[in-house]
């Protein structure tokens, strides 16, 4: 049973608002795809590592991962969406066995804890196909109308069933490239933001774990910041 992670980071961080792509912005010692990449292969349930890079940036960044003792991986371009790059990702994988497991992860999560890695590929390898880490959420969350210059609210969904959603996700890789399969039909304005998102779409079960705040992602240069200090408190 084989466990390959596909790590995002293909990704431009407009909202970061930085010259470079987001995966190679550095938090001390190292870019946000390194430390990502660290974790995975630190965890010791990963077996091979595929990254998807922003299409100009293949070169600099096998490069930089090369450089921080980042081995084995597999460096490819990523596509226009991050569905697009899961799927490059899964291209990318060679041919499996049938209880292989996929785990997929964003570099914009550089912290995820070794322990939550574990944790998602042991419930995959205990038999659920679909696993997911998630927080409860701690703001009330509005549903709002897509108006064009003023929203309105229409509705609060009941918080205690809510949760935020995190990465790594793992899934028997069978059924991620089904999804995988089936999704890839479809305008990249439908494209999901997770791959959980396409295995429900399948109408099959995703289970939920526990996530870890340490998980937490990287869009704004506040988060940026929170994110050292997480680094500062437990280098790894
Ligand atoms: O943009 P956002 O932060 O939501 O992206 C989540 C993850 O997906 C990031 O790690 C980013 O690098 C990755 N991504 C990608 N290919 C894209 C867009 C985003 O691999 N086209």
């Amino acid at each position: 049973m084989t466990t390959t992670a596909i790590l995002t980071a293909a990704g431009s961080g407009d909202r970061l608002g930085h010259p470079i792509p987001k995966a190679l912005v550095p938090i001390a010692d190292a870019p946000l795809v390194v430390h990502a990449a660290r974790r995975l292969l630190a965890s010791n349930v990963v077996d091979a590592l595929v990254v998807t890079a922003p299409p100009g940036v293949v070169g600099p960044m096998a490069r930089v991962l090369h450089d921080a003792g980042i081995e084995p991986v597999i460096v490819i371009a990523g596509g226009a969406t991050r569905q697009e790059s899961v799927a490059a990702g899964l291209e990318a994988l060679p041919p499996g066995a049938g209880d292989d497991v996929v785990i997929v992860h964003d570099a914009a999560r550089p912290f995820a804890p070794v322990s939550l890695i574990r944790r998602v590929v042991r419930a995959v390898r205990e038999g659920h196909s679909a696993v997911i880490p998630a927080l409860p959420v701690a703001d009330t969350i509005k549903q709002i109308s897509a108006g064009d210059r003023v929203e309105y609210v229409v509705g609060t969904p009941d918080r205690s069933v809510l949760r935020a959603v995190q990465t790594p996700q793992g899934f028997s890789r069978a059924l991620l490239e089904q999804a995988h399969a089936v999704a890839a039909q479809r305008p990249a304005s439908d494209h999901a933001t997770d791959d959980a998102g396409l295995v429900e779409e399948l109408g099959e079960a995703v289970v939920v774990i526990r996530g870890s705040s340490r998980a937490m992602k990287i869009t704004t240069q506040t988060d940026l910041r929170i994110a050292s200090a997480l680094f500062d408190e437990e280098p790894i």
